[in-house]
């Protein structure tokens, strides 16, 4: 499981996508001190019932009828188990889902962040109309609200790929 943390998030985002949210909330907060990386995402798309939440985390369950090989929750799940973190799962039929993970942040097995920027762009170009959050905390805090940039784009698409280049190094410039 050589992943890096950028590609959950992108894979996990486009679940989200794909259940139909509005908004997505990624936070990634790193604390040295607590020796801690959380991960938690929050969407607002059309949740999973109880059943399905458990089988959810059964790697050969899929609603999608073509797989290809993914990431998925198991894989999260299963990572969050080996760097020495935990792992929640809450969701809500019509209200949306919550999944947050910790790792320990010096555990030998936690992959590193990886390229944060473009996995924030990557989602960004497959659903523009989305509102993101990315609320990054590190010594200090970092939190890049697509509202606010659209605000500042005016007529400006965000999915013009000038903006999404720009944005993709205005996340990693503020993350580093
Ligand atoms: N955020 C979510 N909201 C609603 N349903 C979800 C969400 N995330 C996952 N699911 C449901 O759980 C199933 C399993 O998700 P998982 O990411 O493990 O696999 P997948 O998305 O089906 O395939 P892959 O990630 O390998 O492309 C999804 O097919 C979907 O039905
Ligand atoms: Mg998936």
């Amino acid at each position: 499981m050589m992943q890096d943390l950028a590609m959950h998030i992108l894979d996990l985002g486009q679940n989200s996508i794909r259940a139909n949210a509005k908004n997505i909330e990624i936070c990634l907060w790193i604390d040295d001190e607590k020796d801690c990386i959380t991960f938690r995402l929050v969407d607002d798309g059309i949740g999973m019932d109880e059943d399905m939440q458990k089988r959810v985390l059964d790697p050969f369950f899929s609603t999608r009828t073509t797989r290809k090989i993914g990431l998925g929750i198991p894989f999260i799940k299963e990572l969050a188990e080996l760097c020495n973190g935990s792992f929640l799962l809450q969701s809500e039929v019509g209200k949306g889902t919550t999944l947050e993970i910790t790792l320990q942040k010096s555990c030998w097995d936690t992959p590193p962040l990886g390229d944060v920027g473009e996995a924030m762009m990557m989602l960004i170009q497959a659903d523009g109309t989305i509102e993101y959050v990315l609320d990054y905390r590190h010594h200090g805090e970092f939190i890049m609200k697509t509202t606010e940039i659209k605000e500042i784009l005016g007529d400006v698409n965000i999915q013009e790929p000038s903006i999404l280049l720009w944005l993709k190094e205005y996340i990693n410039e503020n993350i580093k």
